[in-house]
């Protein structure tokens, strides 16, 4: 593999420890993959950031990384952590996860990560330009970086991110190579889709028969909004590896099929249409009996439009004080939504911000055993998916408003 002098110097340890093992990590990736050389990036997102994903050696790791004094090279922002800072305690997450999660944040942050700790960075300013080589983990985040941003980078893990954090480097394999970016599989749609969940629905559908290969949609309106981009892309990113997808006339390398094909014909061509919508939404619904324990909203991370959403839906209604309505959102987007009046109302309604962290990440397997919490209700294809997996918790899948009822009536109708 050719690396320049600069890279050289890095992996001969002139730089120092960290910079050296992460040289290290990067080589020995870039000889697996085939990577002729490597690519300055401009940011990391930094998967692995909860300490329920990082675990006691994955934090350990990260800390004595930190405790070189190395700083990151790259602008880099954290995906979501194991708690929320400010509501642990009324979320029910146990003080340990506190403890642990405050100390390998301040690991992250000693070398200059952003401790958005969110899934959706593109919201919190972690934007970059179509063409642009960044190092992203989180595959919801990935795929959204990928497809709709239209910058490159492949699925990274938190050994091979913090690497990138590090040095600005990340092997060129994969989909930093402009051939493994073209279409695959070209998707037809052709029923009507309204809300998030559809979109959901659809990628979880194309997910599960496409595994990594590139799909290409065509039939998606052109003013699709970049929430249900966000929902479809977490959703084939969850059933199937797919870190990279096109839709026709609106990401920035599918002007048209010509382009998101690269010429090429696609390899197979499936339909998508009423029986499958309907199809893939009763299979992401496990829940067998109606009582609900918990709703939760914000998988992906909401952005400020799906927060007003909620609010205009909880105003004058009260949520069961049996049932725990969770809203997931970055703590900054939470701000937004402070400032504009809706956290007022869906607080007042008895539902609760869940900033900094989401289900998956949080230890909410443990919460849901220690509280006997069973059945979930949800509008993200991903969280149902890994529902029951990830959370010990039964889902209910359905549209925004299916789940505030439930919300208000402890029932899923
Ligand atoms: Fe984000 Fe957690 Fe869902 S990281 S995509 S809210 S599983």
């Amino acid at each position: 593999m050719y690396l320049t002098k600069e890279e050289e110097e890095m992996l001969k340890g002139s730089m120092g420890y960290a910079v050296e093992k992460s040289m290290e990590i990067l080589v020995t990736l870039g000889e697996i993959y085939g990577a002729e050389n490597m690519v300055p990036v401009s940011n990391v997102h930094m998967p692995g950031s909860s300490v329920v994903v990082a675990g006691d050696a994955g934090s350990a790791f990260v800390e004595e990384i930190a405790s070189t004094g190395v700083k990151f090279k790259t602008y880099t922002t954290l995906n979501p952590a194991a708690v929320d800072f400010e509501r642990w305690v009324e979320i029910g997450i146990p003080s340990e996860y506190f403890q642990k999660q405050k100390k390998l944040s301040l690991a992250y942050h000693s070398m200059g990560g952003i401790l958005c700790h969110t899934c959706t960075p593109y919201l919190t300013g972690n934007l970059p330009r179509s063409g642009e080589h960044v190092s992203w983990g989180e595959s919801s985040a990935v795929s959204f970086v990928n497809s709709v941003l239209g910058a490159r980078t492949n699925r990274e893990g938190g050994p091979s991110a913090l690497a990138s954090a590090i040095t600005g480097r990340t092997p060129m394999y994969g989909l930093h190579l402009g051939e493994n970016r073209k279409g695959k599989l070209l998707v037809r749609v052709s029923t009507r889709l309204g809300t998030v969940t559809d979109y959901g629905s659809l990628g979880y559908y194309v997910g599960t028969i496409c595994g990594g290969n590139n799909p290409v949609f065509t039939g998606i309106p052109t003013d699709v909004s970049s929430d249900q981009l966000k929902m479809l892309g977490a959703a084939l990113a969850s059933s199937g590896s797919v870190a990279l997808y096109h839709v026709e006339r609106v990401t920035p390398e599918a002007r048209s099929l010509d382009e998101a094909f690269k010429g090429e014909k696609p390899s197979e061509i499936l339909d998508f249409g009423e029986e499958e919508l309907r199809g893939a939404s009763e299979d992401l619904s496990k829940a067998k009996i109606c009582e609900v324990d918990v709703v939760c909203i914000g998988c992906p991370h909401n952005s400020i439009y799906e927060i007003r959403s909620i609010a205009e839906l909880l105003r004058s209604r009260k949520i069961r004080s049996d049932v725990r309505f969770w809203i997931c959102a970055a703590s900054s987007v939470k701000s937004l939504s402070d400032r504009m009046g809706y956290t007022e109302i869906v607080e007042g309604a008895g539902g609760t911000f869940m900033c900094d962290t989401c289900p998956v990440l949080a230890p909410v397997k443990e919460i849901s055993r220690r509280d006997n919490l069973n059945i979930l209700a949800t509008n993200s294809a991903k969280l149902a998916h890994y529902g029951i997996g990830q959370c010990n918790l039964h889902p209910h899948y359905g549209e925004l408003e299916r789940c505030v009822l439930a919300a208000t009536t402890g029932r899923w109708v």
